[in-house]
């Protein structure tokens, strides 16, 4: 069977985007990383695909007319790499329908929390000012909904009295690092199955 090929997005740090670097190089994840792309030329992620060696390109929504012509240059960016499997890694753009059908029940994401709570962009903010007692992360599809496709993997971290945003989100992105590179190699490995649009059974 030919290699998946890993086309992973990006908007800024890019440590996700390392983990996975790294668990490729170890063989946990059996996979090539075809490209990485930014939607920011500042992205960090940008220098740790170069000094990588991995193609990294930028395409800059700025200088895009509007999220068709965004989109449609990140789709052509992907289809030139082969890409077989989309990784979002703190990519901060909501994707349409166009592109989630591009690559339907292709497209991977992670956020940094226990979803379907806490959604959005301030996750830990939001557990913070909630008061749960745990929190964690989640590894799902994507579809048309924000943070809404199945779920694939979660993992918990607990929520301390005297957390800051800062400390829980450095708790939370340990258990990060772990859970994509294993949901990735579960997906290259074709064991994930969708038993329909929210149910995702990880056969053996
Ligand atoms: C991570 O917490 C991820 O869950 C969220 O954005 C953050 C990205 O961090 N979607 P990094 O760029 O991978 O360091």
């Amino acid at each position: 069977m030919s290699k998946h090929i890993l086309g992973v997005l990006c908007s800024g740090r890019g440590s996700n985007l390392q983990s996975i670097m790294e668990a490729i190089d170890k063989g946990q994840i059996k996979a090539e990383l075809g490209i990485v792309l930014t939607d920011k030329p500042e992205a960090k992620a940008l220098e740790r695909a170069e000094a990588a060696g991995i193609k990294a390109v930028c395409v800059n929504r700025k200088e895009c007319s509007g999220q068709q012509d965004f989109e449609e240059k990140l789709v052509a960016e992907l289809r030139q790499a082969g890409v077989t499997c989309v990784v979002l890694a703190g990519f901060m753009r909501i994707l349409s329908p166009y592109f989630v059908n591009e690559f339907k029940h292709q497209i991977l994401n992670i956020h940094p929390s226990l979803l379907p709570s806490f959604c959005g962009a301030h996750a830990h903010r939001d557990v913070l000012a909630y008061g749960t007692k745990v929190s964690g992360c989640t590894i799902h599809f994507v579809d048309e909904g924000m943070d809404h496709g199945p779920i694939i993997l979660q993992d918990t971290v607990p929520v301390m009295d005297d957390d800051t945003e800062d400390t829980l989100a450095a708790r939370v992105l340990v258990k990060e690092h772990v859970l994509y590179p294993k949901a990735i190699q579960l997906f290259v490995d074709g064991r994930l199955e969708l038993v329909d649009d929210r149910h995702v059974r990880i056969k053996d």
